[in-house]
């Protein structure tokens, strides 16, 4: 197969060459594209160095799947023709997501989106996708009907540039860290990326504010859970914030289920659910962190709990990485989904 990779030379973009070849994807061709500012790099595949060219919709002429992942301008630029010239396009970016027709998809929790050979499908937010894969098991067992999200964001869910700036700010607050009680706030650095001190801080604020109050991100993450489950009138609150992790998103979870669920029952769905590994013995030390999930191929899930006076109700927490299981390895999945089962 001709396989494409569009913004080859991103944080996603650069996850999903890396699982292509650990997952042996049958790539005859791999074609990598970026920006013009890219073209004529080259990033290794296979063992060989791949050069990577300006995107075009030439450069997708006879390529049979193309992962996306450039931002939803470029998305909305090229996807839509190449599309229709005959490439299954799977787009990691917000261009399409919430288009009737085209699906929106976790080959864990609703693999029924995939079926009919779509030549759009779109990848679900980073987030949407690490809460999903705790609470679709469990929606499956006892029928979701509110949802409570709170998300502990890393900064490389914005990109390269957002580890970027994080680690800037470590090394101009270095030598100042015991200052930080009392901080000179003139002194502190603040980058374009997050606006506030990223470093040593947490910043209630993903995306832009809308007129509703929410953010970009947290409208995002309460509109997709109800096009993935099937639940368009679930109630859905959710609070982004980004926090100085390098790689990892956290999801505290609020769940209201149909019918009385004990987490016991919770623990053992969830143990049977593709895509999810519980980490739940906190009286041991076992529970989630970012840290924790960065590099795995599954969210992990634990401090599964009670919530007083509610038996219709559960709180827990998952952690997946953001690049690989919240992007990058989803997209594959789609890919092998829809041309490789
Ligand atoms: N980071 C995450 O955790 C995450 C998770 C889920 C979804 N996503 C989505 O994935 C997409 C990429 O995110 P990222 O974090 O990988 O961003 P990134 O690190 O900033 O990478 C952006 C990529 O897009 C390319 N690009 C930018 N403008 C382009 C253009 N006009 N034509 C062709 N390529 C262009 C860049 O190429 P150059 O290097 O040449 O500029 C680069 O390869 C976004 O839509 C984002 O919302 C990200």
């Amino acid at each position: 197969m001709r396989v494409a990779v569009v913004g080859a030379t991103g944080a996603v973009g650069r996850e999903m060459t890396r699982i292509l070849e650990e997952r042996d994807f049958p790539v005859d061709e791999l074609v990598l594209l970026a920006s013009a500012k890219s073209a004529g790099r080259t990033l290794r595949f296979r063992g060989e160095e791949v050069t990577v060219r300006e995107l075009s919709l030439e450069a997708l002429l006879g390529v049979d799947v193309a992962l996306v992942s450039a931002g939803a301008a470029v998305s909305r630029s090229f996807v839509p023709e190449a599309a229709a010239a005959g490439t299954t396009c799977i787009d990691n970016s917000s261009a399409f997501r919430m288009e009737p027709g085209v699906p929106l998809a976790i080959p864990e929790v609703n693999p029924e989106a995939l079926e009919g050979a779509p030549r759009i499908v779109a990848v679900p937010n980073c987030t949407t996708i690490t809460a999903m894969l705790a609470v679709g098991p469990l929606h499956r067992a006892a029928g979701l009907r509110g949802l409570v999200l709170s998300s502990y964001q890393s900064v490389s869910g914005a990109g390269w540039k957002g580890e970027r700036e994080l680690f800037e700010q470590i090394e101009k607050l270095r030598g100042r860290e015991e200052d930080l009680g009392r901080p000179d706030r003139e002194a502190l650095p603040e980058g374009e990326v997050f606006g506030k001190t990223i470093a040593y801080n947490v910043v209630a604020k993903v995306g832009d504010f809308g007129p509703d109050g929410y953010t970009g991100e947290e409208s995002k993450i309460m509109a997709e859970p109800r096009k993935i489950l099937g639940l368009p009138e679930l109630r859905v609150v959710a609070t982004s914030v980004r926090v100085p992790v390098p790689v990892g998103h956290a999801v505290s979870i609020l769940a209201e289920f149909s019918r009385p669920i004990s987490p016991e029952e919770a623990r053992e769905a969830l143990r049977a659910a593709p895509g999810v590994e519980v980490r739940d013995d906190p009286a041991n030390g076992v529970y989630p962190s970012p840290i924790e999930a960065a590099g795995l191929d599954v969210a992990l899930v634990g401090r599964i709990r009670r919530v007083e006076h509610d038996p219709n109700a559960l709180a827990l927490f998952s952690c997946a990485d953001n690049l690989r299981m919240g992007a990058a390895l989803d997209a594959v999945h789609v890919a092998e989904h829809l041309f490789t089962r």
